[in-house]
């Protein structure tokens, strides 16, 4: 432990598995190395449980680009972003026209929002869900039109169709939900969005696509390439672990895109994109963070059969239950553990989103929770 490591090294990983003894993954991990679980959390380390990050961190390829670029980061990054957006078109197996990047999905919510408050227009949307575009269009002075989610806490559909105004001009749809990690099931949503893209423009955010395994579940960007009216957004926040790096991705009509370039900076962070060239085309990184996201969900939905926990089946990377008590009351008493639990999520006061971490990290907290609650 006493090993020094230059910062170069420890971003790229080179001698981290030497120096902490820390795990190398399966056989074919490619050299792949990780931080330790968190089992010996303190205040100043905490188990990050509470903003569904990926804390296993990037890629290794991708850490290696990025700090690489460095050396190149004194340059604008437009060769980088245009080889980027062919792989982000090449592996949707659309046009390039139909692909906009941003820094973060955040930037295509922000923007979605703003053209519907520039026309004037209502938005749509089911309440709880990933609460951005809401804070947008309130902020914007658009009127919000909030549909509860049905008692099976899934994005009731029907309930949306009959909460639309003749003055909504865009639907936002959140899919998984967040905070709630239910999905949409793909013929109803099909059938919605080829219904109701011809009064307004629907804005599909796939924040978490990448963790979903379920067969009800489909991606909409084979509509956005028929259909003007359909926005489907994407982050590498999520598994790509690039939440402090910033990429966003925006599949849409070419029109879309146009309008967007006026609005964006149209230039991002060159180590940033180098990275996600890199963490997108690591497929067995994300084999593994899917197959340990799937361990977690195994680990506390465990728990929370065995306490007889009301829960919503994870789609995501987040898992969402009825603690019995105020979120709130959880968040203080893990806190004292030094596991940071999801914030409130109106009117499910009493429901805890907890982020699945790594399985070390969800068995750590599964025996604090039981210590305390059961
Ligand atoms: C559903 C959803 N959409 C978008 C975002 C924001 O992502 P980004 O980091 O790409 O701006 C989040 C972040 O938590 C999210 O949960």
């Amino acid at each position: 432990m006493t090993q020094k490591m230059t910062r170069r090294e420890w971003l790229v990983g080179t001698t981290t598995a030497a120096a902490t003894g820390i795990i190398l993954s399966g056989t074919k991990a490619s050299a792949q190395s990780f931080m330790e679980p968190n089992i010996n959390p303190t205040a100043e380390n905490p188990i990050r449980a509470h903003l569904n990050e990926n804390v296993y961190g990037q890629s290794l390829k991708a850490r290696k680009a990025i700090a690489a670029a460095a050396d190149d980061s004194h340059k604008y990054a437009f060769g980088d972003i245009f080889q980027f957006r062919a792989l982000m078109a090449k592996l949707e197996d659309i046009s390039e026209d139909h692909v906009g990047l941003g820094a973060g999905s955040t930037e295509f919510l922000e923007k979605a929002a703003v053209f519907n408050a520039v026309q004037g227009g209502d938005i749509l949307l089911p309440v709880p869900t990933y609460g951005d575009i809401a804070r947008f269009s309130r902020t914007l002075g658009s009127k919000l039109i909030e549909v509860p989610v049905g008692d099976d806490m899934h994005i009731n559909l029907n309930a949306m169709r009959s909460a639309m105004t003749n003055n909504t001009k865009l639907i936002y749809l959140c899919n998984p939900n967040n905070p709630i990690p239910s999905i949409i099931e793909k013929t109803a949503l099909k059938d919605f969005c080829n219904e109701m893209s011809e009064k307004a423009t629907i804005l599909i955010d796939e924040a978490y696509y990448e963790y979903v395994d379920n067969p009800d579940y489909e991606s909409m960007i084979s509509l956005v390439k028929e259909n003007k009216n359909i926005v489907v957004t994407r982050t590498a926040s999520k598994i790509h672990a690039f939440a402090g790096m910033r990429i966003g991705v925006c599949y849409a009509h070419p029109d879309f895109i146009q309008k967007s370039f006026g609005l964006f900076t149209n230039t991002l962070n060159l180590p940033a994109v180098r990275g996600a060239i890199e963490s997108y085309q690591d497929i067995e990184y994300q084999a593994f963070l899917k197959q340990k996201n799937k361990e977690c969900q195994q680990i506390i939905s465990a728990m929370l059969d065995d306490l007889g926990l009301e829960y919503v089946k994870s789609n995501a990377n987040f898992i969402f239950f009825n603690a019995g008590r105020p979120s709130t009351e959880v968040a203080d008493i893990m806190k004292k553990h030094h596991i940071l639990t999801g914030r409130p999520f109106e009117p499910y006061t009493n429901w805890v989103r907890l982020s699945l971490t790594k399985p070390e990290e969800m068995t750590y907290f599964t025996e604090k929770y039981r210590a305390e609650f059961a």
